[in-house]
């Protein structure tokens, strides 16, 4: 079952400008069933944690300052190969390179601000949704 789950994250730039319903869409239409989903605001604390291994890399301040700039969208998606499936669908992690067609391509406005992530491991994707989501607030 785990590899059937993924951690998507509706990131700030998206939810301030308005783009959840449409993101929401995209995820609907490419059958991705939301089995969990909440709107939380991360305190810096919880962002450096989330994304603990980039740590040390260089652009790990920003995307912590940006990931916990307002609110996000956080959901647990299921799908056959989930992890590889939503990775598809969102596209490059530079919206520029991204395909056509893809959620970062239509909403990334950089590669800071690349309107979604999508958990890039099944190791991963479990980390990520415990990270987000206890065991009552999820329907599988
Ligand atoms: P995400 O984790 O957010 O889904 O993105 P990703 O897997 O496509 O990319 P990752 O390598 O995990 O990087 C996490 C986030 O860090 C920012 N980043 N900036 N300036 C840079 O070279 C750079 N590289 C990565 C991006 O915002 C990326 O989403
Ligand atoms: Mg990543």
């Amino acid at each position: 079952m785990a590899n059937n789950l993924t951690l998507a994250i509706i990131k700030p730039n998206s939810v301030r400008t308005g783009k959840t319903g449409p993101i929401l869409s995209m995820i609907n239409e490419a059958g991705f069933m939301i089995i969990a989903m909440k709107m939380v605001r991360l305190t810096m604390q919880q962002a450096e944690l989330f994304y603990e291994i980039h740590k040390g890399k260089p652009f790990y301040e920003g995307l912590v300052e940006f990931l916990s700039s307002g609110p996000v969208v956080a959901m647990i998606l299921m799908h056959e190969n989930a992890v590889e499936k939503f990775r598809e669908l969102i596209g490059n992690t530079d919206p520029a390179k991204a395909a056509e067609g893809t959620i970062r391509r239509m909403f990334g406005v950089s590669v800071q601000m690349n309107a979604i992530h999508g958990s890039d491991s099944d190791e991963n994707a479990i980390r990520e949704t415990n990270f987000f989501f206890a065991e009552t607030e999820r329907y599988y």
